[in-house]
């Protein structure tokens, strides 16, 4: 276990918001857990564990513990013709999880390819992209309760899944630690290329393979969202909203080009960057903040913002959006 006091939290967040947090504790195995749980620095509060900080938006210094996990290890826990299950440590950064899953030949998360963040972080916002998301390949998440110490598994269903969101980002956000998913991968994968733009990708290449699919899901996504080392972000800010069939009737009247889908399970959902580009906000800069040029979704720090300018700009956005369309936009970023 490795402590800090009064540690920057600068590369530790992808928003590159100069914030302090009086504790960051990096815990590299499960041991360093007990120990941590069993020691002084327990009783400070408040705690959170921090993955790859690819999706949080620090507003202030942290007066309490910070958590981070670099447990490492891959398992190939059993095997048959149809399918493998892998335990993977919640510290293994994703997108190598999933190009080591590729290599092999194992699908159901090759859609997800170079998502920022680690293995941990998948389950707590059910990461989803191009058309799939992480819960159809979690079997099962492994977690300590950082208050008691003690050990649970979650099945699949007991995550509570739903669109960006689980049982660990609601009712147990910073109230247990994930320290392992188990994930049950297809050996002859049904490939999922329904999204439009990927579809428009991949017919660039020879085949449909999953190296293929990652290699497009990757050019899709350098080519529209921001490269974190260049220009500090976390991915889309907000989360696409749901709403009702008299909504969208009344929207559609106003608007009949507005974009809308059904998502897997039937429910309706607008499209965020639509709504904030239909309120003029692609591409607006405001000091240090802005919208990136080419997705209005993803908010950007051009440099020296802090968290609450950000916070700011983003509201501005929001606000916008509710006088405009009567919708609230609910941020998909963690605010700190
Ligand atoms: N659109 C615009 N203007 C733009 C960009 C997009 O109007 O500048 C509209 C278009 O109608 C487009 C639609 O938005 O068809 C959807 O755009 P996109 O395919 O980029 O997807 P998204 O809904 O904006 C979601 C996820 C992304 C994920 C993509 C691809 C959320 C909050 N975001 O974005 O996830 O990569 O789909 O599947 O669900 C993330 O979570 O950080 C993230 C990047």
């Amino acid at each position: 276990m490795n402590i800090l006091e009064n540690a920057s939290l600068l590369t530790f967040n992808t928003f590159r918001v100069h914030v302090k947090t009086r504790y960051l504790i990096e815990v590299s195995d499960v041991n360093d857990i007990r120990n941590f749980i069993g020691s002084e620095l327990h009783a400070i509060r408040p705690k959170m564990v921090l993955g790859g900080g690819s999706n949080v938006l620090f507003t202030h210094d942290y007066d309490g513990c910070i958590l981070r996990l670099s447990i490492k290890g891959i398992e190939n826990i059993s095997e048959n013709d149809e399918s493998v299950l892998l335990r993977a440590a919640a510290g293994e950064n994703w997108d190598d999880f999933v190009a080591y899953c590729v290599k092999n030949g194992w699908g159901g998360i090759e859609n997800l390819s170079y998502i920022p963040g680690t293995v941990g972080a998948s389950p707590v916002q059910n990461i989803g992209a191009y058309g799939m998301e992480v819960r159809d390949s979690i079997e099962m998440v492994e977690t300590i309760d950082l208050e008691s110490g003690s050990t649970r598994k979650f099945s699949n269903k007991q995550c509570e899944f739903a669109y960006r969101n689980s049982i660990f980002r609601s009712d147990l956000q910073n109230r247990v630690i994930i320290t392992h998913v188990t994930f049950r991968l297809k050996k002859n994968h049904c490939f999922n290329t329904s999204y439009h733009e990927l579809k428009k990708e991949l017919s660039l290449h020879p085949e449909t393979t999953l190296g293929n699919i990652r290699s497009a899901v990757i050019t899709i996504r350098k080519r529209k969202l921001p490269d974190v080392e260049i220009l500090a972000n976390a991915g889309s800010f907000f989360k696409n909203p749901v709403v009702d069939q008299t909504l969208l009737d009344s929207l559609k009247l106003r608007y009949p080009e507005i974009p809308f889908f059904l998502d897997s399970g039937g429910n309706i959902k607008l499209s965020a960057a639509w709504l904030i580009e239909h309120c003029t906000w692609k591409g607006r800069r405001v000091r240090n903040v802005g919208t990136y040029r080419k997705h209005p979704l993803v908010i950007v720090n051009y440099g020296g913002a802090d968290g609450s300018e950000i916070l700011s700009f983003a509201q501005k956005i929001q606000q916008s959006v509710l006088n405009h369309f009567g919708i609230g936009l609910e941020t998909e970023v963690n605010i700190i």
